[in-house]
């Protein structure tokens, strides 16, 4: 992908305040996730907020979702400051402001010292450290018994074609089985409360067809640039594939409890 050539423009594609969401994911996943995982974990001081940092927030949508319960105080971390700038102007207009504190960090700086955390929240964003070592690097912010839920890219079936097989060797070449990341989380000294995979409408109504529809838009304006064009049919090709191949890989949500 351009992306590396052209940072300002990805970010232009990736307009917060355009987009719902910055990832595949949805409003249930998460209540869900949640869930499962206060229900499998207990806080020593009950009285006081669960605090949890929302790692890679982007714009929001998980955080605002987070926040919608009224006992939790959410740091929310990102490297780029305009997600945060939108986050921050939802959060303001859906009244929850209170709970959520941003914070531009790149995640690779957190360390026990950030910590500890009620629970470590990361939607589609651990891959940036690698799924086993963001896990590890999460691990030093929990006490023993903290949560964690993070969703994470999977392959679903052994025998995808080879289009969309080499489609993501380039993409995201350490996309692997939910058995090899079961095992490294196992690996990385957190146990398993629950997995599930993210349904199909997760990945359209709040993410691709918005983005699809930001494509759109853009390839009009530059028409005439090709480097920006190339750009946004990357994009473009990534939810072709997905369109064509729906089902061999899907978006995994682990919920687990730091042994
Ligand atoms: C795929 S998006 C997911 C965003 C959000 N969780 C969602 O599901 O809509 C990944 C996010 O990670 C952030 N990110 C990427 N590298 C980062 C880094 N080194 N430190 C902090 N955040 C980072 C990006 O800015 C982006 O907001």
């Amino acid at each position: 992908m351009a992306t590396e050539k052209l940072p300002e423009f990805f970010y232009e594609i990736f307009d917060p305040s355009s987009l719902p969401r910055l990832g595949p994911g949805d409003d249930a996943s998460t209540t869900r996730a949640l869930n499962a995982l206060l229900a499998a974990t207990s806080r020593e001081d009950a009285g006081r907020p669960i605090r949890i940092l929302d790692v890679g927030c982007g714009n929001g949508a998980q955080t605002l979702c987070l926040a919608q319960r009224p006992d939790v105080s959410i740091l929310a971390v990102d490297n780029h400051q305009p997600f945060l700038d939108e986050l921050q102007r939802r959060a303001a207009a859906a009244g929850v402001s209170a709970r959520i504190q941003t914070s531009l960090r790149d995640m690779h700086s957190l360390t026990a010292s950030d910590g500890p955390f009620d629970v470590i929240w990361s939607e589609g964003a651990l891959f940036v450290m690698g799924f086993g070592e963001g896990l590890a690097a999460c691990r030093d912010l929990l006490p023993a018994g903290g949560g964690l839920a993070a969703s994470e890219l999977a392959w679903l079936l052994s025998d995808p074609p080879d289009d969309c097989r080499q489609f993501w060797a380039e993409e995201y070449p350490a996309m692997t089985t939910i058995a090899k990341n079961l095992a490294t989380i196992e690996r990385c000294g957190y146990e398993v409360i629950d997995h599930f995979t993210q349904p199909e409408s997760a990945w359209w109504g709040p993410y691709y067809h918005p983005l699809e529809r930001r494509c759109a838009v853009l390839r009009e304006r530059y028409a005439a640039d090709a480097e920006k064009r190339a750009l946004i049919e990357s994009i473009q090709r990534e939810i072709d594939v997905h369109r064509q191949y729906a089902g061999y890989w899907g978006n995994v949500f682990y919920i687990l409890r730091r042994s």
